[in-house]
């Protein structure tokens, strides 16, 4: 998508400079900074600090991890190491073990002098496959926001709501949760996007930054806004991402996904999630109890980090000293709560039977 009127993926791979190249969100909204990534310690940092986030697009930032170690080492022994390193780096998001795990499958059996060059031509191909996955998912969203905006008298606004960011920026490129917003803004729609803050990280900032690049109408609101504006008749559908859905549709998401779930089902909105296979965990059934829930730092809860009024950036205590925080990361929706997976394959419902009629070939190889 286009930042400044230039067309960015979220990463990149640089002949030039043989590295990866990546938009560092952890300046964004503020300020866009690109930085090389040459070693695998800066894989790592690049995924477990958050420069590079959203699931996705840490799917395939870990390939180009991959491939870098394959540059560096193509023995068996790297090769296992490598997957061991990378997939330490964040929990939940299994589009990080499934690019590792696509990485490890297609790489070990060739010989190891061809296995350096084929790493780096898988990480593109990953990277290819994400936006063109994407793309499908926002030309079925579409139709879901089309039906809304033929309902609606005089041109009024279809009212969206999303929770963290789903975006282009968090895959490599289109977004999800933002794939058929974009396609609807293009094809003369009009929209307007509740955006969640999504504390503690504040991922609703990104959303914002992403939206307001492109024109789409948005309104930045608090985490606790959502369920108050439902009830208000404001919100016509909500849309919003996953780390990972399991083989019955249960959604595992930015922590809060939950909350908005059910106030969405208490009063009657669809509450979709976009939903790229790669994402899929087709080896868990029961996302409350299956799926592993990253704890992150406590720092994120007592601090914020922001722009100062005086210019630069700064970072605050919003706690009183020594005061504890928690930071589950993300929650599980199961899919009772769920009212369609928009997947590149089509629309179906949270159930074994919505997700194996789009895909037959992974539940057929499951049994
Ligand atoms: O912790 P983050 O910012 O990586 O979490 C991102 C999300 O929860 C997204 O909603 C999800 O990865 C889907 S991204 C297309």
């Amino acid at each position: 998508m286009k930042v400044n009127g230039k067309h960015y993926r979220s990463l990149w791979w640089d002949s030039e400079q043989n590295c990866l190249q990546i938009i560092d969100q952890r300046w964004l909204p503020h300020d866009f900074r690109i930085q090389p990534v040459r070693t695998m310690e800066e894989f790592s940092d690049a995924i477990v600090e958050m420069r590079v986030r959203g699931a996705p697009l840490i799917g395939a930032t870990a390939a180009y991890g991959m491939a870098l170690a394959m540059a560096n080492d193509a023995s068996d022994n790297n090769l296992d190491a490598a997957w061991t390193f990378l997939e330490k780096t964040r929990p939940t998001a299994i589009n990080l073990r499934w690019a590792l795990d696509r990485c490890r499958t297609a790489l070990k059996p060739l010989p190891v002098v061809e296995r350096a060059e084929a790493a780096l031509k898988l990480a593109h191909a990953i990277s290819d496959e994400d936006v063109e996955i994407n793309r499908r998912i926002g030309e079925n969203g579409l139709k879901l926001i089309e039906e809304i905006a033929a309902n609606k008298p005089n041109g009024e606004p279809v009212r969206l709501l999303t929770h963290c960011n789903a975006g282009w920026i968090a895959t490599v490129d289109w977004g999800t949760a933002t794939s058929p917003m974009y396609q609807a803004h293009n094809a003369g729609i009009p929209l307007h996007v509740w955006v969640d803050e999504t504390r503690p990280r504040n991922q609703g900032a990104l959303t914002s930054w992403e939206l307001g690049s492109h024109g789409v109408p948005h309104t930045y609101i608090t985490d606790n806004a959502g369920g108050h504006l439902m009830q208000h008749g404001q919100v016509d559908m909500v849309i919003v991402g996953t780390d990972r859905t399991t083989r019955r549709g249960d959604v595992c998401n930015k922590i809060g996904t939950y909350l908005k779930a059910l106030a969405a089902r208490d009063n009657n909105v669809p509450f979709y999630v976009a939903l790229p296979s790669p994402t899929i965990d087709w080896t868990v059934d029961d996302g409350v109890a299956e799926i592993p829930i990253e704890e992150r730092s406590e720092r994120e809860t007592t601090h914020i980090q922001g722009k100062a009024e005086t210019g630069g950036f700064g970072v605050v205590q919003v706690t009183p000293d020594g005061t504890a925080g928690g930071n589950p990361a993300f929650d599980v929706t199961p899919n009772r709560l769920v009212t369609g997976l928009i997947t590149e394959r089509g629309i179906c419902k949270a159930s074994p039977e919505g997700l194996a009629s789009l895909f037959p070939e992974m539940t057929q190889a499951a049994e």
